[in-house]
């Protein structure tokens, strides 16, 4: 497989088995965010500078770097390793300065993990769709297009996708929580769920999971049943072969290159194509199928060489049996910070409110049965934020009406990416998501749903996550004092909150301030 070259890349073995113990937010490099800006106009750089400034992405501010002609440019390129984007004028002393900066940046600088922004002012100039996608560009505006808010969310966007990359390709970590996630489904039997996951995890990573280059792509994921190969998921030609073998559904000559990959245990690439096989030591064997419309990247090979490799890695944590419970826990936790983690004061939320609502089940009398799925489940009542807009879920301020109606919507989404499990915990766990900010007197949202008519589930984490929302600094509200927050629980009482369940809480308040006292501050 071809290595590429990344300044400072600590080498394949070091990518192919990442270090557990680096934080990949760590890693992500320094304390800013260095962004070059290419542009022979300097009223462009400092409009750029003006709109960008004071915003900060995961805690940390942006930096800038200016250039104004190919030259200077080049020599920021390398000389600076930690730019992570580069925003590029199109045009500058020549009609197409931009584009052969941005083959100067993949091909001869082998750097592909910097995004790249290009903006034009002439819309004539507009890069062919294939060097868009080819040299990997994320984003390409018409200058008169890029109102500050426009220019804020491409700008975030990109930094969050140069994130991931490098989250990718220095600890594998990003990856690996998306792929535990599965690993769970997989334990529960959702073989099919997770093998279309792994295909848009891997159309995703290529860039090739919206627009045009998904249209063009064709893919499935089979597994080994009974000695026969069998497609668990497809999309594009194979979108309608679920459940079919492999061999009656694949040309001789296709068959026989995937024969190959799995006696020799090497993934074959061909220009527009890939076939990879999973040997999972403990999980099913698999085969993945990729053809894309357009020709892959060298640099793809090595994204999905790192992919497959913790693929397996996923598989054979959910089959090493007996940890099971324990895994299961450590999943929802780290799945419920999947949708945190994108804020980064979140710390120890997820933790706390599983916490304090298995200790109100249990006060409300549920059996410990009963309150050890509150405990799984209640870590994820959020995971629906994974669909709300950093720009609005990160906004350093009070949110405008039409934010908070698209915030609303976090609730709906997350008991749609749930519900349809049959997993005793991932049901009550749609329950929660649903049902978590319905408010006792049928003020809330997203049905107004009224008094017993919400689900106790609902009722529960409706105080516990309050409690320790209050009781945290947001990027848009500060801490609360204690003594503030168990005055507006009391004033809530029968309006936000059930009564009953409320008293519970202010009656054992020692208990909940003993979890508090264990849990909050933890390093
Ligand atoms: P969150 O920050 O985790 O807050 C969860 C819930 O705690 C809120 O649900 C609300 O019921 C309560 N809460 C949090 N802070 C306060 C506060 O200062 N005063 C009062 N009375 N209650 C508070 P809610 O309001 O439905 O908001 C849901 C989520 O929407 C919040 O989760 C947060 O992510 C976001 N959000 C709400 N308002 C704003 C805002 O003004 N700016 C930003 N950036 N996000 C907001
Ligand atoms: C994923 O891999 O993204 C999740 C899988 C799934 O939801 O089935
Ligand atoms: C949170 O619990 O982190 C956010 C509040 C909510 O929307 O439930
Ligand atoms: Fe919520
Ligand atoms: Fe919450």
């Amino acid at each position: 497989m071809g290595v590429r070259e990344i300044p400072g890349d600590p080498g394949d073995d070091l990518l192919m088995f990442p270090d557990e113990s680096a934080s990949y937010r760590e890693s992500a490099a320094g304390e800013t965010w260095d962004v070059l800006i290419v542009d022979d106009e300097p009223s462009v750089h400092d409009i750029t500078k003006l709109v960008l400034s004071g915003y900060r992405f995961e805690n940390r501010e942006i930096r800038f770097f200016s250039a104004y002609d190919e030259a200077s440019a080049v020599r920021m390129l390398e000389t600076v390793p930690t730019l992570c984007l580069v925003l590029l004028d199109v045009v500058m002393d020549r009609d197409d300065t931009g584009l052969r900066m941005v083959r100067h940046i993949r091909e001869e600088l082998h750097n592909s993990l910097i995004r790249i922004i290009l903006r034009t002012g002439q819309p004539g100039a507009a890069p062919e769709k294939t060097v868009i996608v080819h040299y990997d560009i994320n984003d390409y505006k018409l200058k008169t297009d890029l109102t500050a808010d426009q220019l804020f969310v491409s700008v975030i966007s990109a930094l969050r996708s140069y994130r991931d990359l490098h989250a990718l390709y220095y600890s594998g970590k990003g990856l690996q929580k998306v792929l535990d996630y599965s690993a769970f489904l997989f334990q529960v039997r959702y073989i099919r769920e997770i093998s279309s996951g792994i295909l848009m995890q891997l159309a995703s990573i290529i860039h090739m999971d919206q627009g045009e280059p998904f249209r063009l792509a064709s893919a499935f994921f089979a597994t080994l049943t009974n000695g026969i190969f069998l497609v668990e998921a497809g999309f594009g030609r194979y979108a309608n072969h679920i459940g079919d073998r492999l061999d009656e559904l694949l040309p001789p000559e296709l068959m026989r290159t995937f024969e190959r990959t799995w006696q020799t245990g090497q993934n074959h690439y061909e220009e527009s194509s890939v076939f990879l096989s999973l040997k999972s030591k403990f999980g099913r064997m698999s085969l993945i199928h990729f053809k894309s419309g357009l020709p892959l990247m060298e640099e793809d090979r090595t994204i999905i060489e790192v992919f497959c490799a913790n693929v397996n890695i996923a598989m054979d944590n959910v089959y090493l049996g007996n940890e099971i419970d324990m895994t299961q826990k450590e999943i929802l936790f780290t799945l419920g910070e999947v949708a945190e983690a994108r804020s980064s004061e979140m710390g120890h939320h997820v933790k706390l409110v599983a916490h304090y609502s298995r200790l109100l089940a249990v006060l409300a009398g549920f059996t410990e049965e009963e309150a050890e799925i509150v405990f799984m489940a209640a870590p994820i009542h959020d995971i629906g934020k994974l669909a709300i807009p950093d720009a609005i879920l990160l906004k350093p301020a009070k949110l405008t009406e039409r934010e908070f109606v698209l915030m609303k919507t976090h609730a709906k989404a997350g008991a749609d990416i749930l519900g349809s499990s049959n997993s005793p915990i991932l049901k009550a766990a749609a329950i929660i998501a649903a049902q978590h900010h319905e408010r006792y007197d049928g003020l809330g949202y997203p049905e107004g749903l009224c008094g017993k008519d919400i689900h106790i589930y609902g009722r529960i984490v409706a105080i516990t996550d309050v409690f320790d929302a209050l009781d945290s600094k947001r990027p848009y509200k500060m801490i609360w004092d204690m003594n503030e927050i168990l005055a507006y629980l009391s004033d809530q009482r029968g309006k936000q909150f059930d009564p009953v369940l409320t008293d519970l809480f202010l009656d054992h308040l020692d208990q909940f301030m003993e979890i508090r006292n264990k849990y909050k501050f933890d390093p």
